[in-house]
């Protein structure tokens, strides 16, 4: 039997190490896809923790924060192995990515196991925030973009639709959420495709959807794929045929709206950002961001990441520097702050984000596209929240 003074010993070993810890950096495990086919959402994520390092400092609390960029090639596979060797290996007090919602479920367990808190930047699936309970999704989900432009689409004479999604989970939510909305206004969904979700071809889709005549066609595909859609988009005479497109803010991604070109001026999406956003905040952002980033501008999943770093350093402030998992997700329940896409809040109950969604049209300001904001949805919350 150990005695009480080995005992002791034992305790204040501990003791030394949570201290020694807690002198330690904060390390955030950044898993990001920055190569393959998702790797335009690692750029921009990793681009924009470099504008919130120059901005917010690395120290927080009196805690020294340490960035450990790791690149998954969006393989879930990667994912679920980089995790855990961040969190065994590097000691982590967070992690934040995940391009795609793949990513994120595969991160999910790890993030359960370990208590550590997860922030979901790329994942817009309903489900992804339920598979741990230290995740915390401050960027979005599908839902809410797809039901309020389906709502906005049958208010502006739409009346009739037919749904093109990539074919996985965010995808399956914008058809649901999309159908549910637009058939609750008393419109009709014609006909519902799916995509492959990698370099899909759509031509067959696309000619598909026009041989059904709605009068609109509503569209979601990741970021990153918008502008091969509407290349065929444009081949396939669909511009000609009086179909207006509709979408959700992914397909008018920032980062592609320039090379998307003319064809799609007019078109309207919705989305919780632009990088149009008027606003002092989205300005300075903007600004900071094309400077450190060779004049690109920032996208969604920039800001989804910027503000994700804020959260991170709110809670850590709000907890003192400790950085103990469960306490910093209970310092993020409930958190709002103003981003620059406008102020958000994290529902205490869900951990999801409850923000504005915006109805924007594609227009020319300065020789570039943007999609610019006219109408505002505020605070809207995840319709598939359970
Ligand atoms: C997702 O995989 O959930 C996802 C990825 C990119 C988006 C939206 C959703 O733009």
């Amino acid at each position: 039997m150990r005695s009480w003074s080995s005992l002791a010993a034992g305790a204040l070993i501990a003791l030394a190490t949570v201290s020694a810890r807690a002198q330690e950096p904060f390390k955030i495990g950044l898993i990001l896809p920055m190569t393959g086919p998702f790797q335009s959402t690692g750029v921009q994520a990793n681009d924009a923790a470099k504008v919130f390092l120059k901005q917010f400092g690395d120290t927080v609390a009196g805690r020294k924060v340490q960035i450990i960029l790791r690149d998954d090639a969006s393989s879930p596979a990667n994912t679920r192995r980089i995790a855990q060797e961040l969190v065994i290996q590097d000691h982590i007090g967070a992690m934040v990515g995940f391009g795609i919602t793949p990513q994120a479920l595969a991160a999910a367990p790890v993030s359960a196991q370990a208590r550590i808190p997860m922030l979901l930047v790329g994942s817009g699936a309903s489900i992804a925030v339920t598979k741990s309970p230290y995740a915390v999704r401050v960027g979005q989900t599908v839902g809410q973009s797809a039901a309020t432009i389906a709502t906005w689409a049958y208010k502006h004479g739409m009346h009739s639709a037919v749904t093109i999604v990539s074919d996985y989970a965010p995808g399956y939510d914008a058809e649901k959420w999309f159908s549910q909305a637009f058939t609750a206004a008393g419109g009709k969904v014609v006909e519902k495709i799916r995509v492959p979700m990698v370099n899909p071809d759509f031509a067959p889709f696309l000619d598909r959807a026009k041989n059904d005549k709605p009068s609109t066609i509503f569209i979601f595909l990741p970021a990153g794929e918008g502008a091969a859609f509407a290349q065929q988009y444009v081949e396939r005479g669909l511009q000609k045929s009086g179909i207006q497109l509709i979408s959700t803010h992914d397909v008018m991604d920032d980062d592609l709206l320039d090379q998307m070109g003319n064809v799609v001026l007019g078109m309207v999406s919705a989305g919780p950002y632009s990088a149009a956003h008027d606003s002092p905040m989205n300005k300075k952002f903007v600004a900071d961001f094309e400077a450190l980033n060779g004049g690109k501008r920032p996208d969604f999943m920039a800001v989804f990441a910027y503000d994700s770093f804020r959260t991170i350093y709110r809670a850590l402030e709000a907890t003192k520097g400790k950085g103990d998992g469960p306490a910093l997700v209970a310092a993020m329940k409930g958190m709002k702050f103003e981003s620059p896409r406008g102020p958000i809040e994290i529902d205490p109950r869900t951990r999801d984000v409850i923000q504005n969604i915006y109805i924007r049209k594609n227009e020319k300001i300065g020789g570039h596209i943007f999609a610019v904001e006219f109408a505002t949805v505020p605070m809207v919350r995840d319709p598939g929240a359970k």
